[in-house]
C-alpha cells in the first residue's frame, strides 16, 4: 500500500523508518519531512494544516494510509478532513484529540472517570484562582488550557510568583490557549512516559520511556521539547505498567468511548511514579520525541500492521513485541535553543555515526545544501545506541555522538545516567 507520513522530527524519521521496513508498505511519502525521511521514502512539500492540499496530495499519489505525528493537525482534526473524504487515517479524530488540546478537557475526565492525578480547580477569573492558590501549598502548578508550544506549564515557589503567573495567563499571554487555566497539585515522585496503541476500545501497551526536559545536565536551564531518552523506563516495572493500564488508560478509553468521541491513534500518558503509584500528569494524542526514536527501534512487530489493526477498531486479539534490549537516545540541539539560535551551520559525521555498531542517527532540523547537511532547527538529531544493557546502549549512544562533527550543536551529557545507576 501507498503511505503517506506527515510531520519532519526526528519522531518522523524513526517512524518513517519502521514503516519504509513494512512488508505492506509499497511506497511512503513525507510531508513536507526533513533529509533524513528522505532516505525512508519521498519528501513532499505540503502544509499539514492545509487540510484540502493534504487531501488532494493523497488522492494524487493514491494513498491509502495516512499517518499523523504532530499534534497540531490533529487537534486541527485532519483525521476527520482525511476520513471524510475516503483516506483512511491513522490517529485521533478532533474531538478525540482534545485530550492534548486542552488541559481543562483532560482533568474533567480524569474526575469524571475516577482517573489518579493531581487535584485540581480550573479559572477563568484572576480573583478566584487567586484564592485558590491560597489554599495550597508551594510548589504551585499552573496550566494554561490549550496548546502553548511546550511553555504553557509553570511550577512556582513562591506565592506571588503564582499570582503573577495567573495575571499574566488569564491576561493573554497565551491567548486564548490561556483564556482558562488550571492550577493544582504538585506531584512529587519520578516522570515516565507510557505510550498505548488504542483502537477506541481497546488498548495495548505500546512501550515505555523516559524523557529528560530540561536544556543542560543535571535536569538544569529551561525546559525544551526534550533533550534525550532511554526505553525502557526503569521506574515503570511491568507490575506498574498493569496498574496504569488498568487505572488510567483504560477507563480514559472507555469514557471517551461513552461520550461518543472514541480515540483511536497512539496515546502518550506523561506520569508521574508517587508513592501511592502512578498518577496521570497530562496526556498527548501522539508519539513522544525523542520518547518515539527509542521506542521504535525496539518493536519487533510490524508497525504498519499494529497502525491498520487500531485505525480498524481490530485489537481485541492483537499483540506487540518489543526487544528487551534498551535504548538511550541523545538530541543534538542548536547552542542556544529553546531560546534563539543560528541556522546553516555544517553537519559532519553522519555517516560515520551511523556506521557504528548499535548507532542510528534520527534527523530533525536538518537541511541538503548539494552534498552538505546543514543545521535547520533546534532540535537537529537524535543519536540513538542500542545494547544487551543501558551501560552498551548509553556508551553506544555517545560514541555516535562523539562521532558527529557540528560545532553549532550542544547536546546533554547525562541522558540515560539514573537508569545505569538506577538511582532516582
Ligand atoms: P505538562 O505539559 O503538563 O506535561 O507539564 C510539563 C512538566 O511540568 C511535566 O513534565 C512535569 O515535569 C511538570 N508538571 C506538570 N504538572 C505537574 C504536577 N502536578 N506536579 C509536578 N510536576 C508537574
Ligand atoms: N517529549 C515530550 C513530548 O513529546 O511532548
Amino acid at each position: 500500500m501507498n503511505i503517506l507520513l506527515i510531520g519532519s522530527g526526528a519522531r518522523e524519521h524513526a517512524l518513517a523508518a519502521k514503516i519504509a521496513a513494512s512488508p505492506l508498505c509499497d511506497r511512503l511519502f513525507v510531508a513536507p519531512g526533513n533529509p533524513g525521511t528522505a532516505e525512508c521514502g519521498t519528501n513532499l512539500a505540503c502544509d499539514p494544516n492545509d487540510h484540502a492540499a493534504v487531501i488532494a496530495l493523497c488522492k494524487e499519489q493514491a494513498i491509502e494510509l495516512a499517518v499523523i505525528g504532530p499534534e497540531p493537525p490533529l487537534v486541527d482534526g485532519i483525521v476527520d478532513s482525511l476520513e471524510n473524504a475516503g483516506v483512511a487515517a491513522f490517529g485521533p479524530s478532533r474531538a478525540a484529540a482534545q485530550i492534548e488540546g486542552s488541559k481543562v478537557f483532560t482533568k474533567e475526565l480524569c474526575r469524571e472517570a475516577g482517573i489518579p492525578t493531581a487535584a485540581f480547580g480550573r479559572f477563568t477569573d484572576a480573583v478566584a484562582a487567586k484564592a485558590y492558590l491560597q489554599k495550597l501549598s508551594p510548589p504551585m502548578v499552573i496550566k494554561a488550557d490549550g496548546l502553548a508550544a511546550g511553555k504553557g506549564v509553570i511550577i512556582s515557589k513562591r506565592l506571588s510568583e503564582a499570582e503573577a503567573t495567573v495575571d499574566d495567563m488569564l491576561g493573554g499571554r497565551f491567548g486564548a490557549a490561556s483564556a482558562e487555566i488550571v492550577i493544582e497539585e504538585f506531584l512529587e515522585g519520578e516522570e515516565a512516559s507510557l505510550f498505548a496503541l488504542c483502537d477506541g476500545t481497546n488498548a495495548l501497551p505500546f512501550g515505555t520511556a523516559q524523557d529528560h526536559k530540561r536544556a543542560f545536565d543535571g535536569d538544569e536551564g529551561p525546559n525544551t521539547g526534550g533533550m534525550g531518552a532511554f526505553s525502557p523506563a526503569v521506574v515503570l516495572d511491568d507490575a506498574l505498567v498493569e496498574n496504569a493500564m488498568e487505572r488510567i488508560i483504560k477507563p480514559t478509553l472507555a469514557a471517551l468511548k461513552k461520550r461518543g468521541t472514541p480515540f483511536r491513534g497512539f496515546l502518550y500518558a506523561g506520569l508521574m511514579i508517587t508513592k501511592e503509584g502512578p498518577k496521570l500528569i497530562e496526556y498527548n494524542c501522539r508519539f513522544g520525541d525523542p520518547e518515539c526514536q527509542v521506542v521504535m527501534p525496539r518493536l519487533m512487530t510490524d508497525l504498519v500492521t499494529a497502525m491498520l489493526a487500531a485505525r480498524d477498531g481490530m485489537l481485541g486479539k492483537f499483540t506487540v513485541r518489543f526487544s528487551q534490549r534498551p535504548c538511550v537516545g541523545v538530541v543534538l540541539a542548536s547552542k542556544g535553543y529553546p531560546g534563539e539560535f543560528a541556522r546553516g551551520g555544517e553537519i559532519d559525521g553522519l555517516e560515520a555515526a551511523g556506521r557504528l555498531e548499535g548507532v542510528t542517527v534520527f534527523q530533525a532540523g536538518t537541511r541538503r545544501d548539494g552534498a552538505r547537511l546543514l543545521a535547520d532547527g533546534g532540535r537537529v538529531l537524535t543519536i540513538v545506541g542500542e545494547g544487551k544493557d543501558f551501560a552498551e546502549a548509553h556508551r553506544r549512544a555517545y560514541a555516535g555522538v562523539a562521532a558527529i562533527d557540528w560545532p553549532g550543536g550542544f547536546h546533554r551529557r547525562d541522558i540515560g545516567a539514573r537508569a545505569l545507576t538506577g538511582e532516582w
